[in-house]
């Protein structure tokens, strides 16, 4: 790798080398002030809360908080556009929205003092995976409604680094600006990272030598075996960064350089707590819940994240917990013929599998009433003796692995869709 690390502990902002009582302290302090601003000022929560029988009065410690009903996305939903604002709308700042591609778009507001907030837990996010003040930052998340581009721009910004807005999209210009540039990091989802590693080659250029030292990867499950390809085709440090726009969008959880040991989550503004995704009740592992505690113009009050994780004690920010690399949503979750399936396990073991891209896509169809998964796969460039072999092992593995029986079509280098954005693993052509 290109850096040298870990970095010296008095780089890091006093909130940081808090102790864990100390964080404690705080946080239950703002989540009385944000259950009280919650019910007061949003009438979905009044609601809720009475409906419940609880009042924001009821909170006397942390733990007080699994009493509070959850918030989904069809709550937001139901609100739309601004039903969820605790403000009058003159004191929102900015409106990020999702795409709304499956129903009404869920709609978002910061105040300006959220945006603040914002700025630093990126900040923050990006010191942790590296980043320094002076550092050119290549931002390749997408800019506009979606909270990547925005989000990663005024953070890089509040740190003191050089912004390259670049967005998503036109891929050879985005290596043209690398090689011009020479950006220390980029932020982009990891799927398109790989679209602009064929774009390198495509150019004749090798990524290793290119100025990027760190890769800030989100917005999208990823493993650890997509993590080793990227590290090894760049030589960068590639590190996992999560948010979601509900919550504020990237940068509520982060993982540092110096471990690469799940994502410590910035716990003095979002707190953390995972529910069995099924009962809603608190359990070691299962799905990711958050309550805000700093946010002004959108509250949210126990946020139901569809994404499934771990939270673990901190180790290099040791008041803040770590959250397990989410590799899947509830949502994704496939179940074929009864046997529960992640896109992200598949992952794992193309990457295993000698002569196989990370290029694949999942395609559901149900010829004789019974579910068949079908992996296509591309082949790695000049892999072309010993495809059928490659098919057979992942075919082997995936029986193995996962425990149940897939096809696999390996094709051609190129030939599969890259995203721009946000990847698309999986095509269900099952008709329901
Ligand atoms: O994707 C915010 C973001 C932008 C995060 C850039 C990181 C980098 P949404 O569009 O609201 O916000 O989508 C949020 O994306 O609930 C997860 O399912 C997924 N997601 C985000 N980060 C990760 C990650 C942005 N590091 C949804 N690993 C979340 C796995 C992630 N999934």
């Amino acid at each position: 790798m290109k850096l040298g690390y870990p970095p010296a502990p008095q780089e890091l902002d006093p909130i940081e080398r808090v102790s864990r009582d100390e964080l404690m302290a705080l946080q239950l302090e703002r989540l009385q002030r944000t259950l009280a601003h919650a019910y007061g000022d949003v009438p979905l929560y009044r609601r809720k809360f009475d409906e419940a029988g609880v009042h924001p009065g009821d909170c006397k410690e942390l733990a007080d908080l699994a009493k509070f009903p959850f918030t989904t996305k069809q709550d937001l939903r139901e609100s739309y556009p601004f039903g969820m604002f605790a403000v009058p709308r003159e004191r929102v700042a900015r409106i990020h929205a999702s795409s709304g591609t499956t129903g009404r778009p869920t709609v978002v507001g910061y105040t300006k003092n959220d945006l603040d907030v914002w700025a630093e837990v990126m900040a923050r996010s990006i010191r942790a995976s590296g980043g320094r003040p002076g550092d050119i930052v290549h931002v390749a998340y997408g800019y506009g409604l979606f909270t990547g581009g925005l989000g990663a721009h005024y953070g890089a910004e509040r740190l003191g680094c050089t912004v390259v807005p670049v967005s998503g999209g036109m891929t050879p210009r985005q290596v043209r600006l690398i090689t011009d540039f020479r950006p220390d990091i980029i932020m982009v989802t990891p799927s398109y990272m790989l679209a602009l590693l064929d774009e390198f080659a495509a150019q004749g250029l090798d990524p290793r030598e290119s100025s990027l030292r760190v890769g800030i990867f989100g917005a999208e499950p990823w493993t650890e075996r997509m993590r080793e390809e990227i590290e090894d085709h760049f030589e960068i440090h590639a590190v996992d960064i999560y948010g979601l726009s509900e919550v504020m969008g990237p940068g509520v959880a982060n993982e540092c350089v110096e471990s690469k040991d799940g994502l410590h989550v910035w716990e003095d503004h979002f707190y953390p707590e995972t529910v069995d995704p099924f009962t809603g009740i608190p359990a070691d592992e299962g799905e990711l819940v958050f309550t805000s505690l700093t946010k002004e113009a959108m509250p949210v009050v126990r946020y139901r994240t569809r994404d499934l994780t771990r939270l673990l004690p901190g180790t290099a920010r040791p008041a803040f917990r770590r959250m397990v690399k989410v590799t899947g949503r509830t949502d994704d979750m496939i179940i074929l013929r009864g046997v529960n399936v992640f896109p992200t396990q598949i992952e794992e073991l193309v990457l295993r599998t000698n002569g196989l891209s990370p290029h694949f896509q999942l395609h559901l169809t149900r010829p004789d009433r019974l579910d068949v998964m079908t992996v296509r796969v591309e082949a790695r460039p000049g892999f072309d003796r010993g495809r059928a072999e490659a098919a057979q092992s992942l075919r082997q593995a995936v029986k193995d692995g996962v425990g149940v029986s897939v096809e696999v079509e390996v094709v051609d280098p190129e030939t599969l869709e890259r995203s721009v954005g946000k990847l698309k693993r999986v095509i269900d052509k099952r008709d329901n």
